[in-house]
């Protein structure tokens, strides 16, 4: 059994659908105050995520708090991204636990794990690379291009990540509605009989 089958579309549905049936999905998926908690606690920790993160972006593209040095509102306000990021991920990952495989097959969840990605390799290069040499550039207005080049990939990734979580709720293009057009059953993953 190699790596084509264990990763293959219908593996990972056969153990997601085991995970579905476990008793803590299932109680929480039928949860009528748990699961609206975690879901309350996911969009709230936003504000600390999304929020802090949309702040710091004006500040790189030099429309917002010009006066402040860019290194002092990183300091400030990272330890709260960091918080909204671990609450946001805990929440998530119980979102998903309630019904993983209708998320697993939701093309709006799977383009937001996409732009998840594509925000955190962003978050990395920024604080890892430009950011590196804010001593040079603290209060440089505008600040150079490569901050404002990462601030724009910031607020486009993220309002990707906080729109199409939001319609993962809406069943469009859900697998078990068929007939659905040939790409949304590949990118969703759909499994449809011949
Ligand atoms: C870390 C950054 C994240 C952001 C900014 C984010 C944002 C959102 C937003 C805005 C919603 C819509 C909430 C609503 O209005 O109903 C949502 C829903 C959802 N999120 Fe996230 N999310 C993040 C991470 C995750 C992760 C890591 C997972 C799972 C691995 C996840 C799973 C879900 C699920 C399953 C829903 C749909 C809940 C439903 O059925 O309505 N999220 N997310």
């Amino acid at each position: 059994m190699g790596w084509e089958f264990i990763l293959s579309p219908v593996s990972i549905l056969g153990l997601l659908e085991w995970v579905a049936a476990t008793p803590w999905s299932v109680a929480l998926h039928e949860s009528l105050y748990m699961w609206p908690l975690v879901e309350s606690t996911h969009v709230l920790s936003l504000a600390l995520l999304v929020g802090t993160a949309i702040m710091l972006d004006l500040r790189l593209l030099g429309v917002a708090m010009k006066r402040a040095p860019v290194s002092e509102l990183t300091g400030r306000l990272l330890p709260w991204t960091r918080l909204g990021f671990v609450v946001m991920l805990a929440t998530g990952l119980l979102l998903f636990y309630a019904t993983p495989v209708r998320n697993y097959q939701n093309i709006f969840f799977r383009l937001k794990m996409v732009l998840l990605v594509v925000a955190g390799i962003n978050v990395w290069l920024f604080h890892s690379r430009i950011h590196r040499s804010v001593g040079e550039w603290d209060l440089a207005m505008p600040p150079p291009r490569a901050a404002r080049v990462a601030a724009v990939v910031s607020l486009v990734a993220w309002a990707i990540v906080v729109v199409s979580g939001r319609f993962i709720a809406y069943n469009w293009f859900d697998c078990d509605i068929q007939p659905q057009s040939a790409f949304v059953n590949w990118a969703a993953g759909c499994v449809v009989p011949e």
